[in-house]
């Protein structure tokens, strides 16, 4: 069984970067630019020294910086209207005014956790560029979502090899402030603890094809949801213009579709709703090869291993304390509701709306409407 973090703190042991760290590939726009070099280390370092419980330490971005944000937001935000779906443009207003999305601003990222924090319970933490998959699918188990901090190249605005922060704070943020969607991605998250590596691939490819390039159909119509797209001005038009390319979301098949790192994906998946991805990926999980259950505990941030009776008795006991509360509340809601059916019945009696006959009631608006 492989190791995995049991509490929120224990991801500080589950930091392995794999691409693009301090170091840069002879590919990679920055590669020849001392400048952005020298920048990238010190984004690297804050991401290292980072321990769960600090607050990220806020970032002076330069105006070459701000410039490159300012370039990419303006023109994704000319398509999101249209093609980003509901979830996402519901959570937009409130990032600009609690977190401060602007042209002339990069949000910091603890201004984002915190807003995160209050909608979904949903954290950031920084990470100083590839994370392994079962590192970072570890993280959101705990809804920690690893999110970098640095800029790509200003020499082109409109690329960058590897997630950079205009493809986390544009593509990834306002989903993550939708409960739903969080719940969702927790469960990938949970699903790959103690799972063996090929597990983890599938979980990983399964990420990709929703958190990154899922869509969902709105109202007859193909909505993006997916930050990988929502991020790339090119892709989301070419993904949007190719819908003979995209799928029913389905596990079993989806796991099975190549992840192009460098070029656009030769398919896409749609699902309704969260909910239906959700209900799908519950099923996927039950292959996964483990033999226990797992559940998180958000009073103690922890995920408890279901290896037991004894453990299961105990949630069983915490579980019937909460239908109990879910048992009360309907009670209540249909005792309201009757009673609002019976003020609702004597007020229309009295304004002669209804006549009392037999057991039940006669409407003598719709009497007066058709004389
Ligand atoms: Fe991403």
């Amino acid at each position: 069984m492989p190791w995995f973090p049991k509490k929120i703190s224990e991801l500080d042991m589950a930091q392995n970067v794999l691409m693009y760290g301090s170091d840069l590939d002879a590919d990679h726009p920055g590669f020849k630019d001392p400048i952005y070099r020298k920048r990238r280390e010190h984004f690297y370092k804050i991401a290292m020294n980072y321990k769960h419980g600090q607050p990220i330490p806020k970032v002076k971005y330069t105006p070459e910086e701000i410039k490159t944000w300012g370039t990419v937001l303006r023109e994704l935000h000319k398509l999101y209207e249209k093609h980003a779906c509901k979830e996402y443009l519901e959570n937009w207003p409130q990032l600009v005014k609690y977190c401060g999305y602007r042209e002339d601003n990069i949000p910091q990222l603890q201004d984002v956790s915190a807003f995160l924090k209050r909608k979904t319970g949903f954290q950031l933490r920084p990470v100083g560029g590839y994370l392994s998959a079962r590192d970072f699918l570890a993280g959101l188990a705990f809804r920690v979502f690893h999110c970098t901090q640095y800029i790509r190249h200003s020499i082109d605005p409109f690329y960058t090899p590897e997630p950079d922060c205009c493809h986390e704070l544009l593509g990834h943020m306002p989903l993550l402030a939708n409960p739903s969607f969080a719940q969702f991605s927790q469960e990938l998250g949970l699903a790959s603890l103690g799972a063996c590596q090929e597990d983890i691939d599938r979980l990983a490819t399964l990420y990709f094809f929703t958190v990154e390039f899922g869509m969902a159909k709105q109202d007859g119509d193909l909505k993006v949801y997916g930050a990988g797209l929502l991020s790339s001005v090119a892709e989301l038009k070419h993904a949007i213009a190719s819908s003979d390319k995209v799928k029913r979301f389905d596990p079993d098949l989806t796991c099975q579709q190549e992840c192009i790192i460098t070029d656009y994906q030769l398919g896409y998946w749609y699902t309704d709703s969260f909910e239906e991805a959700k209900e799908k990926m519950r099923t996927f999980a039950e292959q996964i090869k483990r033999p226990f259950g797992i559940r998180y505990n958000p009073y103690t941030q922890s995920v408890e291993v279901l290896s037991n009776e004894k453990k299961i008795t105990a949630l069983v006991s915490e579980l019937r304390g909460d239908l109990c509360i879910v048992n009360s509340a309907l009670k209540k809601i249909s005792a309201r509701d009757s009673t609002l059916d019976m003020n609702r019945i004597a007020s229309l009696l009295q304004k002669g709306l209804i006549t009392e006959n037999n057991g039940g009631t006669t409407n003598n608006e719709n009497q007066k409407d058709n004389n």
